[in-house]
């Protein structure tokens, strides 16, 4: 059990307090943001702190921070956070889902795994990975950091996703693929390839790229 900090006061912010609160040991004590971004002092009746100073009332040693956050600008928003917090000294827990279905996979630090995923045995999941409700994470796999699955997903056995890709709902990756950094798959998209390029965005079944656009100019 952690005393924990959420970052922000948005939607995912009382969502998280939601989770932590119903449905695991730790004990939310606060809320950070960015003082530029402080709209009140008090969120669901617990204080907001600076993020900018934290450290001077919440030392790392005694407390634990959490940030799960939206995708938006291929997850670097979340990262860019996720790194602050590293750099000022605090451990991330991680919320998995009692309703998610797991085994004893490798999971990193901030991720935030919610209902009804399935991720299969000798699949390992990086650092600041969010998986939203109901994705089929298949066996011998590897997630790695800053990624974002929405919703109803399906990544087939043997894949390796690269870091700040992000997964429309209902898209689907084909077995073995090896999808590579900030690729975006559109919502409804079915990526047959075995790879994609380097944050480009793929829509449609098959997946085709989208050309003269990149991920960070739609997403
Ligand atoms: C790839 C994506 C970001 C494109 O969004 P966008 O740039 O806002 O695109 P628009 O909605 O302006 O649509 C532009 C065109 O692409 C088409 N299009 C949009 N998404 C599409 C998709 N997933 N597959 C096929 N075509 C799509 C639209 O129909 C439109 O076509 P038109 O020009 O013929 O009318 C969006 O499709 C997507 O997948 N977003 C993720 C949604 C999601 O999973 N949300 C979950 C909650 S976080």
């Amino acid at each position: 059990m952690a005393k924990v900090i959420i970052f922000g006061t948005r939607d995912l912010a009382e969502l998280a307090h939601y989770y932590l609160s119903t449905d695991s040991e730790h004990e939310v004590v606060a809320f950070t943001v960015h003082s530029k971004f402080m709209e009140s002092p008090i969120f669901k009746n617990l204080p907001v702190v600076p993020f900018d100073n934290i450290n001077d009332d919440y030392s790392p040693s005694e407390y634990n921070l959490f940030a799960p956050m939206i995708g938006t600008k291929m997850n670097q928003l979340r990262a860019d956070i996720y790194n602050e917090g590293k750099s000022k000294g605090y451990k991330f827990i991680s919320y998995v889902s009692s309703k998610a279905t797991v085994f004893d996979n490798e999971i990193g630090e901030n991720c935030f795994i919610l209902e009804d995923n399935t991720i299969q045995p000798f699949t390992r999941i990086g650092n600041n990975v969010i998986l939203w409700s109901g994705n089929h994470i298949g066996h011998h796999g590897e997630i790695k950091d800053h990624v974002f699955f929405t919703s109803h997903v399906v990544m087939s056995g043997h894949c390796i996703i690269e870091s700040y890709s992000f997964f429309g709902v209902n898209s689907t990756i084909r077995d073995g693929c090896h999808v590579s950094k900030g690729t975006l798959l559109a919502m409804g998209a079915s990526l047959t390839k075995q790879t994609t390029e380097e944050w480009g965005v793929y829509l449609g079944n098959p997946a085709k790229k989208l050309e003269g656009k990149n991920s960070l100019d739609v997403f």
